[in-house]
């Protein structure tokens, strides 16, 4: 008999359950009214004098360890049923991620800048509230210089010396003050004017403006360069340089791109010429190279600009510059599926 409640102790001990039902399933059978404890305990009065010490041990402790195991199992179960109400179902398949796009204006920046990137040029940033000296001055724009009203700047009230760039150049005469030729720096950044809000301008825009300085650069580079950049980011190589003025560029040219005249599209956006200008260019001027310490009779160099903005207005066919900034979901959630 004895040894028949010893198997009973170690069955108890081994027992595992998951469920609430199988635990008091085990309470029943061990501990309840009908239960093998009982029926031990029943038992008792038959067992001879000199073994009822050893036997009340043994079933005393088959009881304990029934139930012991019977709060241990429920603890766990209920410990479970915790993590589960806090989590919800765990074997759930899991929520779809909200994916968000990349805005346009970043898309096409990047593009720019791999191009770019790949024909060894770095890129460099600077501040958007900038001082006269870097906006215009250094770039050949002295004080009371008519060209200055090319670009309706924003001033910052207190101080008219402090005002909102007009465009990344000012990078890179911070660029030039601080390095070395040979320079090959691209400087994307966003730039402020102070113009009339329509569907084709806006007070503030975006630019990337190139910079390439070292002995021998000749406009014979820039013009490769700049047909490097079409053909990687348009597709179209055929491009035309034609004569323009830059203050700080000298020559100076705008860059047209031939866009083709296959499609209506076509038409309406070269005004059916096939013909599309995408940026201004020049060879740096050596007044602006002398300004920023560089010796304008062992170094020259070119430098190009272009706005982010009406390139991504040409490329994803966006009819109106303000959605660029309205951060209207609708409209920035059609660029899921660019890069
Ligand atoms: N800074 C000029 C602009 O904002 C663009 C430009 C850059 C032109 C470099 C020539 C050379 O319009």
């Amino acid at each position: 008999m004895i040894d028949k409640i010893k198997e009973r102790i170690a069955e108890a001990e081994a027992f595992k359950a998951h469920t609430k039902e199988e635990i008091e399933a085990f309470r029943i059978k061990f501990l309840g009214k009908k239960g093998l404890l009982n029926d031990y305990f029943a038992e008792f009065k038959n067992v001879p004098n000199d073994q009822k010490k050893e036997f009340g041990q043994i079933i005393n402790k088959l009881k304990s360890t029934a139930e012991d195991k019977v709060s241990a199992l429920k603890e766990e179960l209920e410990s479970k049923e915790e993590v589960k109400g806090m989590y919800g179902d765990l074997s759930r398949p899991g929520e779809p991620v909200a994916i968000g796009a990349r805005h346009p204006i970043s898309l096409v920046k990047n593009q720019i800048i791999d191009i770019f990137s790949r024909i060894g040029f770095n890129v460099s940033e600077g501040p958007e509230i900038e001082d006269d000296w870097h906006n215009f001055t250094a770039l050949n724009l002295p004080e009371y210089h008519p060209a200055r009203d090319m670009q309706d700047t924003f001033f910052i009230q207190t101080d008219p010396d402090i005002l909102l760039r007009t465009h990344t150049s000012s990078v890179q005469v911070r660029y030039m003050e601080n390095n070395k030729p040979p320079i090959r720096t691209i400087s994307p950044g966003r730039v402020y004017r102070n113009e009339a809000i329509s569907s084709r301008s806006h007070c503030f825009f975006h630019q990337v403006e190139g910079l390439y300085i070292d002995k021998d650069v000749s406009f014979a580079d820039l013009k490769q360069t700049l047909q490097y950049f079409t053909t990687e980011m348009f597709g179209k190589s055929k491009i035309r340089l034609r004569p323009s003025y830059f203050p700080f560029t000298e020559p100076s040219a705008e860059v047209d791109v031939y866009w083709g005249l296959e499609t209506e599209i076509d038409h309406r956006i070269t005004k059916g010429t096939g013909w599309l200008e995408i940026m201004g260019c020049g060879m740096v001027d050596p007044n602006v190279l002398e300004n920023c310490g560089i010796d304008s009779k062992v170094y020259s160099g070119f430098a190009f600009g272009m706005g982010i903005d009406r390139i991504a207005m040409l490329l994803h066919q966006i009819g109106d510059i303000r959605l660029l900034s309205e951060n209207d979901v609708r409209f920035l959630e059609q660029f899921k599926s660019a890069l």
